[in-house]
């Protein structure tokens, strides 16, 4: 038997971890799969007592690698099991396309959700909004150079849907390919029935979000009592239009996560969801104060990783989202992302998108990749792990931080995290 060709295994630290580039997913090896793995890629044969493994222990690996499809019939053939990772040799590679850029068309919302990282509220200034025409000029920019996706979010951007009717109408004369999201709490329902032919006819999909099953749980987090109700009816009549809706449904998971989770995800499936995603609040804006995170209290193994979203030949170097994602804000300020806030690159009214990329604030995010990152640089799941630094980061504002994942590769499994 051999190892099959897109399989690779990455050592951190203590353990290691196998990369399957046929399934794009990362798995957690145990040691006697590792030495199994490596004396066939060695080019020998493995045999248990060459390897100090039990008879039972070597076959039931083998039996359980057979299965996953990591290995293939024939000889041993010496290879490399090292992931393909590209060389950077220090120099910076611009982003010859975008892969999302949000833009927040308002700081105004109707709402004043307790968690919310942009802090907004009926309270904000609506002074220098950018205008349609400078919306356009914007989108034009991106498009020019390259984008895959343009998000409307705010506040709340239906605030503003003179601008995303005609912007949008703008994106598909230029372009069908180019995703177009509108990330909105829905709660404005005598717009949307108006609305919903657009966005049929323009292909935009819906993000939005929930807070629990009932009123009771949603409508404290948003402050609004009445806002469950429309949210959901919205969504259902989105769902029935045939509309593709994402929700994010937030949630405090530090107590009882598993139960809540499998509650909400149930909740989710019948109200007709197909796309949605149970998580923890950032602590980030008016969620600096809410501990919403899973605490996880001993050192395990995080679960099978999909890395379909990722470049992970630059994982290693670029931050997954920081070096092709951006957030324009209300008035043309340059963000890494909508809850990475500070606005220190600069005005895209200004500004062309080579000069944006061209800065040292956006290229020091853009270089914030897994090798930079706190004992994450010494992982095995380091290519496959999506980073959301924001979340990491958190209140001590500390740019490499690791996340609290509930794993640390520098320690004994099992052992407290604490
Ligand atoms: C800021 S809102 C803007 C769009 C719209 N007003 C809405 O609520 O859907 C975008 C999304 O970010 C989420 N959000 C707000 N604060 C957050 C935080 N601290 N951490 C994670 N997500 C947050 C909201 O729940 C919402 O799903
Ligand atoms: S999360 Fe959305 S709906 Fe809630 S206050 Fe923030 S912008 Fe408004
Ligand atoms: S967050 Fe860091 S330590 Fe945790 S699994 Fe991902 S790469 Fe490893």
């Amino acid at each position: 038997m051999r190892v099959r060709d897109q399989i690779y295994v990455l050592h951190g630290a203590r353990r290691a971890a196998l990369y399957d580039d046929n399934s794009k997913v990362c798995s957690a090896l145990d040691d006697a799969q590792v030495r199994i793995l490596c004396a066939l890629a060695e080019g020998r044969r493995p045999r248990a007592k060459d390897l100090s493994l039990e008879t039972g222990q070597f076959w039931k690996a083998v039996a359980d690698m057979n299965q996953r499809g990591w290995l293939e019939a024939g000889r041993p053939v010496p290879r490399s099991l090292l992931p393909p990772v590209a060389a950077a040799n220090g120099e910076f590679v611009l982003p010859d396309r975008f892969k999302h850029v949000w833009l927040e068309l308002t700081d105004s919302c109707n709402l004043t959700c307790m968690h919310c990282y942009a802090e907004s509220g009926p309270q904000r200034s609506r002074a220098g909004e950018l205008s349609i025409e400078q919306w356009t000029g914007v989108v034009d920019k991106f498009l020019d150079w390259g984008v895959e996706q343009f998000t409307f979010i705010g506040g709340e951007p239906t605030i503003r849907m003179d601008v995303i009717e005609a912007v949008a109408a703008h994106i598909r004369s230029r372009s069908q390919d180019v995703t177009i999201c509108i990330f909105s709490n829905l709660v404005s329902v005598p717009t949307l029935p108006r609305v919903v032919p657009k966005l049929k006819q323009w292909n935009i999909q819906i993000g939005t979000s929930l807070y629990g099953a009932s009123g009771k749980e949603h409508d404290t987090t948003t402050g609004k009592i009445g806002s469950w109700v429309k949210t959901v009816a919205n969504v259902r009549l989105l769902l029935d239009e045939g509309i593709r809706v994402f929700a994010g449904i937030y949630t405090d998971l530090s107590d009882g996560a598993d139960d809540k989770k499998t509650r909400l995800e149930a909740w989710a499936r019948e109200l007709g969801l197909k796309h949605f995603d149970v998580v923890a609040s950032s602590q980030v804006g008016r969620g600096t104060e809410l501990c919403w995170a899973e605490s996880n209290d001993l050192n395990s193994l995080p679960g099978p990783m999909s890395y379909g979203f990722a470049r992970w030949d630059r994982a290693g170097t670029y931050h997954n989202c920081f070096h092709d994602h951006l957030a324009i804000g209300a008035r043309g300020e340059v963000m890494s992302c909508i809850m990475q806030r500070e606005t220190d690159i600069g005005d895209v009214t200004e500004m062309s998108v080579e000069d944006i990329i061209s800065t040292s604030s956006f290229k020091q995010k853009a270089y914030l990749g897994k090798d930079n990152i706190e004992t994450c640089s010494q992982c095995e799941f380091r290519y496959a792990c999506f980073d959301c630094r924001p979340s990491a980061i958190g209140p001590d504002g500390h740019a490499h931080a690791k996340p609290d994942c509930g794993y640390d590769p520098l320690r004994d499994l099992g052992e407290a995290l604490q």
